[in-house]
């Protein structure tokens, strides 16, 4: 047997666990298994490639930097990975996104200059003799194109995501106008590049790509950001299968799909969850007009302070925990957890309502709620809660805003209009708990605060729970308890 045969046999096998991967991936009991056939599925793919490189007679030097690439790639990948806070997730997948960008341009540019750029090259011989060169040529623009937009598009989502640059939406004059020239140029281009593949064509397209990449996220509000994190994973797919294609590497081009029409698709489904169009997302925002962003304060609000929050929660029979960004911020799942293990003690009706976007990455509450042990049961989705409340006597809204923001339903002027959000304003009591009157992710004003139903409790979220966590314990009765600091990862029992 050939070493190519063994490698397709490889690729293969490669391509069933990256399949695996996904599926286990989908849900949480099995995530881990699915990320243990990714990582299966990476090694014989690399092994695989490993050998066709040696077979092809890779020389001293060529081994010495494939190994060293793969040495320093791996210990960087795995330093960051094991370092990254989980609030800084989504961050770190845009900038791991940037680079398969980064990378397709390169295979791009590498596959016109081994190529259409050498006029000794016998590949361009072969090509042309077989008619292929228009493809090959056609290959390298389309890549570039893709990965210079999934490129640019990743490092804008970075800056955004991370606060480096601000969340809310760039409205250039004309920015519709401005991304479809933009394609209309790349299809004008790729054509005249196909007949007659110039260096000035290439540079142009690179040029025109790493802008409209910028252009796209730059113009897509705060409140979408999720969407584009999993758009900009479709389209680091896509332009991993571009490369496949230059490369002649199947392995890329099934797994460039998978991850392409994976992040399609998961675009699609969060699109619908948050009501959104796809198409208008997929394109910087087409169509929208962003307006009343900004967080100047929209009237009077009314502050509590701890004790007075235990003296409701103690006379409360029943109370909703909509968690947020901030919680995660603060760390104070232990002591919510804590909080609602005394509650139950109590007697009181306790329950989670988890906004599909809450937080920066999908499922995000949800885990921070299973590390601290809080009942599956008592933890909801939007959809089963939201009718629930107006029979509830107190809401807590813990680092939660955007999620929470009336705006989205009944101001069709805001930016995140028709945004499906946690209708906590009906509950008969709402605290909301955050350090300051600043808005959300989405830069937006939230007009709950300023409801006569709604109390603000400033300060760190998990001192807060702790100071009110002091105060239950000085009802009589109530067992002496003391609340979990934040690091901690022993269960609570509840
Ligand atoms: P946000 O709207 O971002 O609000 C979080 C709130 O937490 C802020 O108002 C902040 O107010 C408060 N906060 C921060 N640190 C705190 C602390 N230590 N203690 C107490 N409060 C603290 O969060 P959300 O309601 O969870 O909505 C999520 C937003 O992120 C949405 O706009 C969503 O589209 C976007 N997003 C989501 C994802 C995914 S996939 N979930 C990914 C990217 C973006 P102060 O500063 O005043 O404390």
């Amino acid at each position: 047997m050939n070493i190519e045969t063994v490698a397709a046999a490889a690729y293969v096998v490669a391509a069933l666990l990256f399949v695996l991967s996904l599926a286990g991936l989908s849900k949480h009991e099995t995530s881990k298994a699915g990320n243990l056939a990714g990582v299966c599925g990476m090694t014989v793919a690399l092994l695989a490639t490993g050998l066709v490189a040696v077979d092809h007679g890779l020389d001293a030097l060529d081994a010495g930097l494939l190994l060293g690439a793969v040495a320093s790639g791996a210990v960087i990948g795995l330093g960051r990975a094991r370092a990254v806070e989980m609030t800084g997730m989504p961050e770190l997948i845009a900038l791991l996104h940037s680079f398969v960008g980064a990378a397709a341009v390169l295979v791009g540019w590498n596959g016109y200059l081994h190529v259409e750029a050498n006029g000794s090259s016998a590949e361009l011989e072969t090509l042309r003799d077989q008619g292929l060169l228009g493809i090959h040529s056609a290959e390298v623009f389309i890549g570039v194109f893709i990965g210079a937009v999934t490129f640019t598009g990743s490092i804008t989502a970075f800056l955004k995501l991370s606060a480096r640059i601000k969340s809310a939406p760039l409205v250039l004059p004309g920015k519709n106008a401005l991304n479809v020239g933009a394609l209309l140029a790349f299809a004008a281009l790729t054509v005249w590049f196909v007949v007659e593949p110039r260096l000035w064509l290439l540079i142009a397209v690179t040029l025109v790509a790493l802008a409209l990449g910028v252009h796209l996220v730059a113009s897509i509000g705060g409140g979408d950001m999720p969407v584009v994190v999993s758009m900009l994973n479709s389209y680091s797919g896509w332009a991993a299968a571009a490369s496949g294609f230059l490369l002649g590497n199947d392995l890329l081009i099934i797994t460039g799909a998978l991850v392409g029409s994976s992040g399609a698709y998961l675009s699609y489904v969060m699109c619908k969850a948050m009501n959104r169009s796809f198409i208008s997302v997929i394109a910087g925002g087409f169509g929208a007009v962003a307006t009343t962003v900004g967080d100047s304060e929209a009237g009077e609000h009314t502050e509590v302070d701890a004790a007075a929050v235990a003296d409701l929660l103690a006379e409360a029979e029943s109370v909703i925990i909509t968690p947020g960004y901030g919680m995660a911020v603060a760390q104070a799942q232990h002591g919510v957890a804590e909080l609602t293990s005394r509650l139950r003690a109590r007697g009181t009706a306790v329950r989670f309502g988890i906004h599909p976007v809450a937080g920066r990455l999908p499922g995000h509450m949800n885990v921070l709620l299973a590390e601290a042990r809080i009942p599956y049961d008592i933890v909801l989705e939007m959809d089963e809660i939201n009718d629930d409340f107006s029979d509830t006597d107190v809401v807590l809204v813990i680092g939660a805003n955007d999620t929470v923001n009336p705006s989205a339903a009944d101001d069709p002027a805001s930016p995140i209009a028709g945004m499906p959000v946690l209708h906590v304003w009906n509950a008969k009591q709402v605290i909301v708990f955050k350090r300051s009157m600043a808005s959300g992710y989405a830069g937006v004003q939230n007009p709950l605060f300023f409801t006569s139903n709604t109390s603000m409790l400033f300060g760190d979220a998990q001192e807060r729970v702790a100071d009110i966590l002091g105060h239950l314990e000085r009802e009589p009765g109530a067992p002496a308890r003391r609340v979990r600091d934040a690091a901690s990862r022993a269960p609570v029992g509840i």
